[in-house]
């Protein structure tokens, strides 16, 4: 007869097994509920961007909106008004890929903004050239939307180069010069074809089951990798010797934790996105991973002589 001892051991571990399986599997939303106007008008693109890569898909989003005739308004989050959403006939929302997930910051405002019942909507990701669990966040950006009662369209996910500072700081360049010249044409053009298939889907009712993938990345996205960056850092701060008070870090900061006056970060509140340091037109923000010396994505593009090209709005 099995043991009450073994009974409970092997309870546990199924309950965790089923936990960490069912974490792993992607939330679904299917495909049914009614847009409420198959006529769109007006248009709104709404991304977080830290680096611009997001930002630029955005405006091609727009751009391709803009030629088909509709009234588009577009911006960073934080510059738009959250109950403004609602007048709007098509939505889409964009976000990079952030340690496997849709960066905190930009999901607290999404699901803080008012009910859009009926609304269409559609989500894309821009993220680091090689796979970092992309498909299943833009899954859940659109997760997002819907749980405001907005109705999936589609989603779409556009490699760029990685802005993540510790790969390149830590000697690995080859894996980020791979993707240099991302976002490019290439990925203008893909944003645009993507933005005139959502509108095509609108006019013809078309909504899409949203379903993401079983991956073990959804285990530890978020918070428990964000912690084990945290851990591998030291010295953050701002060297105010070098600093011009241009507020850029403050501004790129979304957790309010720096004061660059005083030279001081709050390492307790910062989740680190890498703003602060891959925005510092100085080189005035300092960190080390793994004892070696972080330096920014503006400094990466100047030491490779890597230039953008901007989208067309
Ligand atoms: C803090 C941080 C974490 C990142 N995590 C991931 C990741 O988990 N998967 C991935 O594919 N790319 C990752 N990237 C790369 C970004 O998704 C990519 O560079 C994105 O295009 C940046 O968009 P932005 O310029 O709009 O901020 C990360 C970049 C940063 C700065």
């Amino acid at each position: 007869m099995i043991s009450r001892k073994i009974f409970l051991i092997k309870s546990i571990i199924s309950i965790a097994a089923l936990t960490v399986i069912g974490k792993a599997m992607g939330k679904t939303v299917k495909a049914g509920s009614t847009i409420k106007s198959l006529k769109a008008r007006t248009a709104l693109v709404v991304w977080y961007s830290q680096t611009g890569h997001t930002e630029r898909v955005g405006k091609a989003v727009a751009a391709a909106w803009k030629k088909a005739g509709l009234k588009v308004d577009y911006g960073d989050y934080r510059d738009i008004d959250k109950n403004s959403l609602s007048k709007y006939d098509i939505i889409a929302a964009g976000s990079p890929v952030y340690y496997y997930e849709v960066p905190e910051n930009f999901s607290e405002w999404l699901s803080a903004i008012p009910y859009i019942n009926g609304k269409p909507v559609a989500a894309y990701v821009t993220f680091g050239g090689e796979g970092g669990n992309q498909f299943n966040t833009a899954c859940e950006l659109a997760n997002l939307l819907a749980d405001k009662g907005g109705v999936p369209l589609g989603t779409a996910e556009f490699s760029c180069m990685s802005a993540y500072a510790f790969t390149w700081s830590s000697g690995n360049v080859d894996r980020i010069l791979k993707y240099s010249d991302r976002p490019n044409k290439n990925t203008y053009k893909a944003a645009g074809d993507f933005a005139i298939k959502m509108l095509a889907n609108v006019e013809q009712g078309n909504t899409a089951d949203i379903s993401g993938n079983f991956d073990l990345r959804n285990v530890i996205k978020g918070s428990p990798s964000i912690l084990i960056s945290k851990l591998l850092i030291t010295g953050h701060k701002v060297n105010t010797d070098k600093c011009i008070s241009c507020g850029k870090c403050e501004r790129a900061c979304t957790v309010n934790a720096i004061n660059s006056a005083k030279g001081t970060v709050d390492t307790g509140k910062c989740i680190v996105c890498l703003g602060c340091i891959n925005n510092c037109p100085t080189g005035a923000v300092e960190m080390k991973f793994l004892g070696k010396q972080v330096y920014g994505y503006r400094e990466f593009l100047k030491k490779n002589n890597i230039i953008r090209v901007e989208p067309e709005v």
